[in-house]
């Protein structure tokens, strides 16, 4: 918990001074100090300076010989408990089919639901374990994990309990979304809107009873949930004191952007198809823009607007959206990749977005998400010199050690 980090190449901290987001050219401000010294006292940053930090006697210390530290990144929306997996829908869409094609087919989410809702607990918590593990290794300290694959009370309540254990087993920080409307079971095929009634009258009450979760989200998409029954969800979500979150415009722009904007949700996510009048919410909201690129290289989708969000003052965020269908990699030094190759974001706005950011999606931007003295030790060494080699080396993780909440992870 206690511990100095000298000879820092590189310390990139992201400050942002108290402000829950940077927007705008701020996005760019990375606060960057060389040859930078860091001393972390019962999990908290209590000090940067340069070589003139002395360590306190009785210290751990590590010497970053002179490579690069960045906070942790904070992966605001990903699916990481769920069982099986869709290679076979990997090969279809290789072979020309698309994600719609195959979800009416009878694969996509109902095919992992199917999987999931045969799992035990333990399996479940067991693969969410590894996956968890391995973001970590690749930097990543704080994750957002959803509900969604069980789509029963049952099978939702399951999912739910394994995130809670892992809350309070693992290193990294976790924090639940309840996402119950993320398809149609099949027991209401032809009753779409019984099932968000039973969501709103029956698993929702007792979500918020139990505490199993901080956010509420919807996949408000065409054959999906439309915005009626999203904002169904999402009033009723709001009276039980869950914040909201959307799945925005992936696949088509339908107001998702909007309603989110309308009932200040934290974050709307996706935005593959966002347009003008979803700009124009955005701006005139609280709302972050989280931004998605590994779907849309997976699925071979167009990319959000992002930079066109950034000029206009929205604060955007990147996340992995890790799940077994659209998007199965959860390294958020890729995203940072595809954020700059393909959404013409910097290297320093892809930094931003990923961490601060991230953090402000999960309304935790005074705690996490920089290096700020004050704030929670998730510091990460890189073995670079210099951060814009993270992105642009991709493929391949930079990682040398994690530091979360201030202790070294032995790996
Ligand atoms: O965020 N868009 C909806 N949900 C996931 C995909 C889930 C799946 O295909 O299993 C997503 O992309
Ligand atoms: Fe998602």
């Amino acid at each position: 918990m206690n511990l100095f980090i000298k000879n820092i190449g590189q310390l990139v901290t992201v400050a942002s001074h108290g402000k829950r987001v940077k927007t705008g050219g701020d996005m760019r401000e990375l606060h960057v100090y060389t040859g930078a010294s860091l001393l972390i006292q019962n999990g908290i940053i209590t000090a940067i300076g340069g070589s003139e930090l002395i360590s306190p006697e009785e210290i751990d210390v590590i010497d970053a010989e002179g490579k690069t530290v960045l906070p942790g990144f904070v992966d605001s929306h990903t699916h990481t408990v769920f069982a099986g997996s869709r290679e076979n829908e990997f090969a279809m869409r290789a072979e020309g089919k698309t994600y719609q094609q195959i979800a009416e087919a009878g694969g996509g989410i109902l095919s992992t639901m199917n999987a999931t809702r045969e799992a035990s607990k333990r399996e479940l918590y067991k693969s969410a374990e590894r996956r968890l593990n391995d973001m970590l290794r690749h930097g990543t300290t704080t994750v957002e994990i959803k509900s969604g694959y069980g789509l029963s009370p049952e099978a939702e309540m399951k999912i739910l309990e394994v995130i809670a254990e892992l809350k309070r087993d693992h290193y990294a920080t976790i924090v639940a979304t309840f996402l119950a409307a993320h398809a149609v079971p099949p027991e209401y095929k032809d009753d779409r809107q019984g099932y968000v009634d039973r969501i709103c009258d029956y698993m929702l009450p007792y979500v918020a009873e139990k505490k199993l979760a901080t956010f509420i989200d919807v996949f408000c998409e065409t054959g999906y949930f439309d915005i009626k029954m999203t904002e169904q969800i999402v009033l009723e979500a709001k009276r039980h004191g869950l914040i909201p979150k959307l799945h925005a415009d992936q696949l088509t722009a339908m107001g998702a952007t909007e309603l989110g904007s309308k009932h200040a949700a934290i974050s709307v996510d996706h935005l593959e198809k966002t347009n003008e009048t979803g700009i124009a919410a955005l701006k005139h909201s609280e709302t972050i823009a989280t931004v998605l690129p590994g779907c849309s290289l997976f699925l071979n989708h167009p990319y959000a607007p992002a930079r066109r969000m950034i000029d206009e003052g929205i604060p955007v965020a990147i996340a992995t959206d890790f799940n077994p269908g659209s998007q199965m990699c959860s390294s958020m030094q890729m995203m940072m990749t595809l954020a700059c190759t393909q959404m013409q974001m910097t290297p320093e706005e892809a930094i931003t977005a990923a961490t601060l950011h991230g953090a402000a999606a999960l309304g935790m931007s005074g705690e996490i998400g920089s290096i700020e003295v004050g704030k929670q030790a998730d510091v990460v060494i890189y073995n670079v010199t210099d951060y814009r080699y993270i992105p642009y080396h991709y493929g391949t993780n930079h990682v040398r050690h994690v530091i979360k909440n201030g202790v070294l992870l032995d790996f």
